[in-house]
């Protein structure tokens, strides 16, 4: 009985999910709406193809398609062609005023609000929305000088985007009850992982509401003795009182309950037009179910609710004199919370909301500085972002199923490296600067006393037994506890004090750490297209063209030539479009080999030594290896940022001249902006992009002073109007 019951009624709970943002828009619609293709067809012949042959052809007709569009081949019937997404990107790139190129060509306002909203309108007609991809596609693609332009104009157009909870904060929030299971899998292909957009696939939706009546059940359990009911557990009165068959269903009763639980889940009162809501439905529930699993399925409704599995910063607050909707301070103060912690918000901070502290931007800024310097709480998001920009922790990956080495573990190694961040963020000055260039270390600075004693214990131990049998020992050498990770490090043993400085010739930063060397590496040699990728991207803001699926990207099996040597094919025209940006700056980092260890020499297999190294019988006795010196050299090129052009003897000289580009800490600003507004930045959050950066500049560098900065940005506080919304007047 109970498995027939789950699935409709779950079901018709979670039809609901997905309307209330819809619903919003729809109301304040103006659109036209096109009931048919003919009639959407009749306006786009009439209004808006004369603007493309006056303003767009030129340039994109069958013959000149610049950036490979031929306006004449893209189908205004959105429904029957999958051209939705080229035409999303067409609104956008002329709101925008990224095309036509040409300032003085540039498109009247009225011209461009009429493409717009017949897209708007055939989208609607066609059931197709924006496409999101759109927003979590490589970020770097908006351009940087536009960007930072403080004279250029764009329209303001931070979007109304539903996004899932972090599987984090779920995990926080409601997982940790037993029988309760993580439904939701990061997304894996953006550059941070809570970008992507909320999938609510099958699987995911199953989970949610078996974790829902889960949890509803074990907030109700109870067993009967002696004719009379006896909790289990935590049960509250407000439900007690509904679950007993031998009271009467009350109204009353039922608003107690319901209140008790928005409060327990969503941390706020019911509403109205919610409490009668609910009232009906436990009454049909308890009807249609019997009392005890109609109360369970009424309360687990309530978990099931779009606010408890979305992060609703919708923007439901006023509108303002540029028609931009502001979030309301109760929006504001989850999703400040969500960007700094995995918790819903303090007790403190929905105060402050309802008291109207997050009124003002420096209201935010100031509730966002209170958490970021109260000790005592919790803000994991941060140290996130550092591992998710710098991916160093991938290092755990790479070597998941190698042993490279008896004692390499590359878990000490990533802990070190957030040990490093975490002290860099400590002193909270320049720190993009320092992450790049300081050359300040820990090694295991967790075990690394433990692993002192236990090797102490264990040489002690080898000593005695080689004064007792000395032939046996003779030739035996003593296993070193964690040799590998400070021979990662090129030291000769752990250091006694933490951070150790090693020499700044070799080492500069992150990027020099063995972590993030391992984790752009392959599992036994370098990989100096990943490194330089990362570095273009990451550092230089630049974008790379995905590898095509024609090109078999393999270097030739040649292990008697170096890397660099190896890596020639790639330099051939067709390749060089794309490796021109990874290789020059990626071949820095061959002064290291695939551990991290600082080298001059790398090992290429000695052909002729090893045809001769065979036994009498002329069977081999395996490779033998010589040493070749190590090329680092390379260059900083297509960078955008003239002063750092040019050529660089290694990876050291090339990210401290990194570390000095405005350009560059641009670029990290970008990239702090879309781990924290969890979206890409468009051209509309220049101004809310340069005043960050300047924020971060004024305050010598403080990475608080720019999660403070980005958190009260008009971009995270306010949401544009959907083209269909009027402005206010
Ligand atoms: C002077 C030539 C020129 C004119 C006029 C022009 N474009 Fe473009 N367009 C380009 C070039 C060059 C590119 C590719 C480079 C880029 O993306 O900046 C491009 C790219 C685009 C793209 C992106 C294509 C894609 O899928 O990546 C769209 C959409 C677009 N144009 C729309 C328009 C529209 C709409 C108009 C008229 C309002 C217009 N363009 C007018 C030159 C032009
Ligand atoms: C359109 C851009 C583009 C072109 C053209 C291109 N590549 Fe690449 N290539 C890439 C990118 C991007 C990567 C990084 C791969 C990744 O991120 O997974 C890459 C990676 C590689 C790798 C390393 C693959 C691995 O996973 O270890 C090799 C080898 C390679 N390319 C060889 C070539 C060769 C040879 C050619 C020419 C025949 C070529 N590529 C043409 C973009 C390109």
């Amino acid at each position: 009985m109970k498995r027939t019951l789950v699935a409709p009624f779950a079901m018709a709970l979670l039809c609901g999910l997905s309307t209330p943002a819809s619903e919003a828009q729809e109301a304040k619609s103006v659109l036209p709406k096109y009931a048919s293709f003919a009639e959407s067809k009749h306006a786009f012949d009439k209004s808006v193809a004369p603007l493309f042959a006056k303003h767009c052809n030129g340039c994109h007709n069958a013959k000149i398609s610049e950036g490979e569009l031929d306006l004449s081949m893209l189908n205004p019937d959105m429904k029957e062609s999958t051209s939705a997404g080229r035409w999303a990107l067409l609104s956008k790139m002329i709101s925008q005023r990224e095309m036509p190129p040409e300032e003085k060509q540039s498109l009247a306002e009225a011209d461009v609000k009429t493409i717009a909203d017949w897209i708007s309108a055939e989208m609607k007609r066609s059931g197709k929305h924006f496409a999101t991809r759109e927003a979590y596609a490589n970020g770097n693609k908006v351009n940087h000088d536009k960007l930072f332009d403080p004279k250029f104009e764009a329209n303001f157009d931070s979007p109304t985007t539903l996004r899932r909870l972090s599987p984090e904060i779920y995990a926080a929030e409601m997982a940790k009850a037993p029988g309760v299971g993580q439904p939701f899998t990061p997304e894996g292909k953006t550059t941070f992982r809570d970008m992507g957009a909320p999938k609510l696939d099958e699987p995911t939706t199953a989970l949610l509401i078996r974790n829902a009546i889960q949890l509803a059940h074990n907030q109700t359990n109870f067993k009967i003795e002696n004719g009379k009911m006896k909790a289990i557990g935590n049960l509250p009165q407000e439900f007690a009182k509904l679950l007993d068959e031998n009271l009467p269903l009350e109204d009353a009763a039922i608003i107690a309950a319901v209140q008790k639980q928005f409060a327990s889940v969503l941390q706020r009162q019911a509403t109205k037009e919610e409490l009668s809501r609910f009232t009906a439905l436990f009454h049909k529930n308890a009807k249609d179910a019997g009392r005890v699993l109609g109360v369970r399925y009424s309360l687990a409704a309530i978990y099931l609710l779009p606010e408890s599995i979305y992060r609703w910063e919708l923007g439901s607050g006023p509108v303002d004199d540029q028609g931009r909707i502001r979030l309301t301070p109760r929006e504001i103060a989850f999703a400040i919370s969500y960007a700094l912690t995995d918790r819903r918000p303090e007790a403190w901070l929905l105060v402050d909301a309802d008291k109207g502290k997050l009124a003002t931007k420096e209201g935010v800024a100031e509730a966002v500085r209170k958490m970021l310097d109260d000790p005592k709480l919790k803000k994991p998001r941060i140290m996130r972002f550092f591992q998710e920009y710098f991916g160093y922790d991938k290092c755990r990956e790479v070597f998941q199923d190698v042993k490279v080495h008896k004692s390499h573990d590359p878990r000490i190694l990533v802990e070190d490296t957030d040990r490093l961040v975490e002290y860099i963020l400590e002193k909270d000055q320049n720190v993009f600067y320092e992450l790049l260039t300081t050359n300040k270390s820990f090694v295991a600075y967790k075990t690394a006393a433990d692993l002192k004693k236990k090797r102490a214990i264990e040489t002690a131990k080898f000593e005695e037994n080689k004064k007792k049998d000395p032939e046996k020992f003779k030739n035996k050498k003593l296993q070193l506890p964690g040799r590998s990770i400070y021979e990662a490090y090129n030291l000769p043993d752990f250091p006694d004090t933490q951070p150790i400085d090693l020499p700044a010739e070799e080492r500069a930063g992150i990027l020099t750490q063995p972590s993030w060397l391992a984790a752009n590496s392959k599992t036994d040699e370098n990989h100096a297209i990943f490194r330089g990728k990362w570095v273009r991207e990451r550092l230089l803001g630049g974008v790379v063209p995905d590898v095509p699926i024609t090109v078999d990207a393999q270097l030739p099996n040649a292990p008697h030539h170096t890397l660099r040597e190896r890596m020639k094919v790639t330099e051939q025209e067709y390749c060089w479009k794309c490796h021109i940006y990874m290789n020059p700056v990626g071949l820095t980092f061959e002064s290291y080999d695939f551990l991290g260890r600082y080298r001059k020499t790398e090992p290429v297999l000695d052909t002729e030594a090893t045809a001769k190294n065979v036994n009498k019988k002329g069977k081999s006795l395996g490779p033998i290896f010589k040493d070749l010196p190590a090329d680092a050299g390379g260059k900083i090129n297509e960078s955008g940022d003239p002063a750092i052009e040019g050529a660089v003897k290694n990876s050291v000289q090339m990210v401290r001249k990194i570390a000095k580009s405005g350009r560059a800490e641009q670029v990290f600003v970008r990239h702090a902006f879309r781990y924290w507004l969890c979206r890409n930045e468009s051209l509309g959050d220049g101004p809310s992009m340069q005043q960050a950066h300047q924020v971060y500049r004024a305050s010598g560098g403080s990475m608080k002073a720019l999660i403070a900065a980005l958190l009260s940005s008009d971009s995270f506080l306010y949401r544009a109007p959907s083209p269909e919304t009027p402005k206010a007047d």
